[in-house]
């Protein structure tokens, strides 16, 4: 074949790199700062990304500034109030603190922003865009795993409000609010299955062969 040749120990490393990937839920962040080139490195991993028909559809707003941060958490801290009373009837998400807005060095608004002409792939199924935003995000996030640097992501937020308080588009959407840093700790499991909010799916119950 031609083209790069990945070996077995390469591969190994990419599982444990999978594997490893953890959301912090926002306890275990420092304040240590990320250095421009690892964050730049992180961008450019999200920037490999596949996109439907190339169209690339993403803008990332880097956000250093606390006075910006400090907005972002007030819009955090209405929603949940919302949020709370959703979850009314389970006391423990009252105890989850879901967020590290303020207390990580560096926020990532990451947008999709829509392609004004056709694009190849996307004409039938328009959510293919966002998908590939999405894409984006899981390669920073992978590389931020093995550059030891946690993950956030924050969707109790107000979309308007955020677009509003970033100065975007009107036509991007918000695709993800992330918090990063170095932390403390990078736990085995994911948090929310720690803290017995949520269980594991056995991988038997998810698959089906040739129809459902
Ligand atoms: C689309 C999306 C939205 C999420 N929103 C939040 C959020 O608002 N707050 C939070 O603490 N974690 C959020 N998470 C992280 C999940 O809680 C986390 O991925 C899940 O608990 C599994 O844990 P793991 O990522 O460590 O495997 C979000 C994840 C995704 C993919």
């Amino acid at each position: 074949m031609k083209g790069k040749y990945f070996k077995e120990q390469e591969r190994q490393v990419l599982e444990d790199i999978i594997r490893h990937r953890r959301t912090e839920l926002g306890k275990n962040f420092l304040s240590q700062e990320i250095p421009e080139s690892v964050l730049n490195r992180l961008i450019s991993a999200a920037l490999a990304a596949p996109s439907v028909g190339f169209s690339q559809p993403w803008e990332f707003v880097i956000i250093r500034d606390l006075s910006i941060r400090e907005q972002i958490k007030d819009c955090f801290e209405a929603e949940n109030e919302k949020a709370k009373r959703i979850f009314q009837d389970k006391p423990l998400y009252r105890q989850l603190k879901i967020e590290g807005i303020t207390n990580t060095p560096v926020n990532l608004a990451i947008f999709y922003k829509p392609s004004s002409n056709p694009v190849l792939g996307q004409t039938s199924m328009e959510k293919t865009g966002p998908y590939s935003v999405c894409l984006a995000i899981e390669n920073l996030w992978l590389m931020a795993r093995a550059e030891n640097i946690a993950v956030g992501w924050v969707s109790v937020l107000d979309e308007d409000q955020v677009k509003r308080i970033l100065n975007a588009p009107a036509e991007n959407e918000l695709v993800a609010y992330l918090c990063l840093g170095y932390v403390t700790e990078f736990t085995e499991r994911p948090q929310l299955e720690i803290a017995n909010w949520e269980k594991p799916k056995y991988k038997e119950s998810l698959i089906y062969y040739d129809s459902y």
